[in-house]
């Protein structure tokens, strides 16, 4: 067991599958308590065993990130079971690329789906997670944002880049209203990651359209992003708030 994350406990929204599964064995590998939030129940006691399997301990806590109420009452059970929270990693997310997709295209019923997940969750977490940073002295806030955020693309999902990028405007304004709390915000912006969001886009010429358009040549590994969570999670990150960190394999420098 590693030593990054003593004695922090940690609130993981959509850990039950890909980064955010990866991120709670990875952080309770390094030390943390981790409560395991997400609307698939199978999913989440799964993650849980991952952990306890690597040593750890977790909570799986059922709900939809997008409602106030499940939100508020999944804080409350972490916070019942393992006494305060220091992490806030808002991971969850969905790509609907059937549903969300140009502006032209898309229905009203979609974009506030997907808003609501990708980012109304943010500002659920962070009114009832905040408060308990707080009397934790202060912490870590964690935004799941995308390469989408940062460039246009011409197959488009237009609410779900939308959402992304307004993650990195609210990270802001909480980095400078929290900061006096100790408590940081900050944003990662993954490229392509194999997770089981992308794995229904992934045919073998979509891979090898991505693969020739990474300047490392391949997607990431969810661990390749969870090592950039643990990093904001931990106190070795203590001098940044406000930014954002991009880990994309060098596509937006191209
Ligand atoms: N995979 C990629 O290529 C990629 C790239 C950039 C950004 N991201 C972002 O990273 C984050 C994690 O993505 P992933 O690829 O690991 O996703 P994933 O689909 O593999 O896992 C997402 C998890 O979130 C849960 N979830 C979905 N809706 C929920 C809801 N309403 N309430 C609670 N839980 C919910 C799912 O059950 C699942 O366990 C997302 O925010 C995504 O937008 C992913």
């Amino acid at each position: 067991m590693g030593e990054r994350l003593r004695g922090k406990v940690a609130f993981i929204t959509g850990a039950g599958m890909g980064m955010g599964r990866e991120a709670a064995v990875l952080f309770a590998e390094q030390g943390a308590r981790v409560v395991v939030a997400d609307i698939d129940a199978a999913a989440a006691t799964q993650t849980v065993v991952l952990v306890e399997q690597a040593g750890g301990q977790a909570l799986a806590t059922v709900g939809d990130v997008a409602l106030e109420a499940d939100v508020r009452r999944m804080i409350e059970e972490g916070v019942r079971r393992f006494g305060r929270l220091d992490v806030l990693h808002n991971n969850a997310g969905v790509l609907w690329k059937d549903r969300d997709r140009s502006v032209l295209e898309t229905d009203e019923k979609w974009w506030d789906r997907v808003m609501a997940i990708n980012l109304k969750s943010v500002f659920w977490v962070t009114k009832y997670g905040i408060p308990e940073l707080r009397k934790a002295g202060g912490g870590s806030v964690i935004l799941m944002g995308s390469v989408s955020a940062l460039a246009g693309f011409t197959r488009a999902q237009d609410a779900y880049t939308a959402a992304k990028g307004a993650l990195i405007s609210l990270a802001k304004s909480l980095a400078i209203q929290f900061a006096r709390d100790r408590i940081r915000c900050n944003v990662i912006h993954p490229g392509i990651v194999d997770t089981p969001l992308q794995a229904p886009y992934l045919t073998d010429a979509i891979r090898k359209e991505f693969e020739t358009g990474i300047p490392l040549g391949r997607i990431a590994q969810p661990r390749e992003i969870a090592y950039v969570a643990l990093f904001l999670a931990s106190d070795e990150s203590s001098f940044m708030t406000g930014t954002e960190l991009v880990v994309d394999g060098g596509f937006t420098a191209g």
